[in-house]
């Protein structure tokens, strides 16, 4: 099988009040537990790298030692921005494997099952991204508030982690990006800019992006929900 993943875990939380997402407790363990623990019970993922920042690296080092895991993990330190992190972790995995999945430590209500989903995909697509439909009517608006145009719902999905590509596109598309890099808000696009065909694969409402303190609520909830069984 031969597929890595790179989970991004350096970020700083602005938008939940600087608190650290990979470690945040939710039900009970950090996000980061929760996801390493689903990767792990996948059973397609050989090899872990954990990207984190200077001032976690030893929280995460504890964490990662602490949870018992089958799968070895590595730790890195990552980049200003979310991209140039999980180049960070790329770079920490050996080139000549088939394949890496991305999946943020921000999306603890991860399923092993969804894992198993996104790796089978990426068998058949050589590039695919978990997507679920978007439910409200999205509009495009300029900076005055303007509504500029509204695309046809029926065309857009909303993307999420786990993505996993051949990790020869991968590399490809980062030695064509040039400075582009910072900017990119997944790696889907940066294989979408080098005119790599990218497929979306069923993903889980429930597989939510904790970004603000509402995200926290409804996680923990669900993480409750799911221990209890
Ligand atoms: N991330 C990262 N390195 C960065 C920025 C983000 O590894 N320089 C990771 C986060 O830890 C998270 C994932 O990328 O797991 C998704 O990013 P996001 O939700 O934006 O998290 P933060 O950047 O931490 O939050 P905010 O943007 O509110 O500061
Ligand atoms: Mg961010």
């Amino acid at each position: 099988m031969s597929c890595g993943a790179v989970v991004p875990a350096a970020g700083r939380g602005q938008r939940l009040g600087g608190r650290d997402k990979a470690l945040v407790p939710l039900a009970g363990r950090p996000a980061l537990a929760w996801v390493l623990e689903a990767l792990d019970r996948s059973g397609v993922i050989d090899t872990v790298v954990v990207v984190t920042n200077q001032a976690n690296c030893a929280a995460v080092e504890a964490l990662c030692s602490s949870l018992g895991l089958t799968v070895p993990v590595r730790i890195v330190l990552g980049g200003a921005e979310r991209a140039l992190s999980v180049r960070a972790g790329v770079e920490a995995l050996e080139p000549n494997r088939r394949f890496v999945l991305v999946h943020d430590a921000a999306r603890p209500l991860v399923t092993p099952e969804l894992i198993r989903r996104a790796v089978e995909a990426v068998q058949r697509h050589g590039a695919v991204v978990a997507a679920v439909p978007v439910v409200d009517t999205i509009k495009q608006v300029a900076l005055d508030g303007r509504v500029v145009t509204t695309p046809d719902r029926a065309s857009l999905v909303a993307a999420q982690t786990p993505q996993v590509f051949r990790l020869d596109w991968l590399h490809e598309a980062y030695r064509r990006v040039g400075t582009g890099l910072a900017a990119a808000t997944d790696e889907a696009v940066l294989l979408e800019r080098a005119g790599f065909p990218v497929y979306v694969f069923p993903g889980d409402p429930e597989n939510l992006k904790v970004t603000t303190p509402l995200d926290v609520t409804l996680a923990e909830f669900l993480l409750e929900r799911r221990r209890r069984g």
